[in-house]
């Protein structure tokens, strides 16, 4: 199998990325609420972006884990995204996005959402790449590697659920 790059393991520090969006009319409803899809589609590209900055590789997202919206955002607010990689396994890799909302005038910070995304490399005809390993290395990352270990044992059950599922027809 083809690898992504570098393999050797790299710390999260390597994977930390934070984005930036300001909300404009074409983001939100008519009363000028961000639409939760448009704030789905932001969460994707910068959990993407910790992803590829791990692996080095294009990377195709695999899963969402449950989202919750927690306050609502209104247009002209600054949204802030800041993501990580939490663990990786052999070709995927758990991304923690973490999104607050920034009040346009006083700069009051507010948490909208946290999300678990897992993303999994590819070359560029789509074949899965193995991944380097992560290395935790303050409080949060590890307590972050060792709950989604947690999580993907949850996950990895649920897939096993619905192919039994599918199987019996
Ligand atoms: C995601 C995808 C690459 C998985 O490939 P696959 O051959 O079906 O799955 P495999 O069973 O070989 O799993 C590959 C890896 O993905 C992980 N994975 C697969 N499905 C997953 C899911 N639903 N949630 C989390 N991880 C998942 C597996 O655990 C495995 O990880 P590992 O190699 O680190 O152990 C493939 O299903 C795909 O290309 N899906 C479409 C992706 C896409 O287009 N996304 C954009 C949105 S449309």
């Amino acid at each position: 199998m083809e690898h992504s790059g570098n393999s050797n393991p790299r710390p999260v520090a390597e994977s930390i990325s934070e984005m930036v969006e300001l909300v404009l009319p074409n983001d939100a409803n008519p009363l000028g609420a961000l639409l939760g899809g448009r704030l789905m589609h932001w969460i994707d590209l910068a959990g993407g972006f910790a992803a590829h900055r791990h692996s080095r590789s294009f990377v195709v997202t695999a899963s969402t884990d449950h989202l919750d919206f927690l306050v609502p955002v209104q247009v002209g607010d600054l949204v802030i995204f800041k993501s990580s990689v939490n663990r990786a396994y052999r070709t995927s890799m758990e991304v923690g996005i973490k999104v607050w909302v920034e009040s346009f005038f006083t700069g009051e910070r507010k948490h909208v959402s946290s999300a678990y995304l897992t993303y999994v490399a590819v070359d560029r005809h789509g074949r899965k790449l193995p991944v380097p390993q992560v290395i935790p290395q303050t409080e949060d990352e590890i307590r972050r590697f060792e709950d989604a270990g947690h999580r993907r044992e949850i996950r990895n059950a649920e897939k096993q659920r619905k192919a039994n599922a599918s199987n019996r027809g």
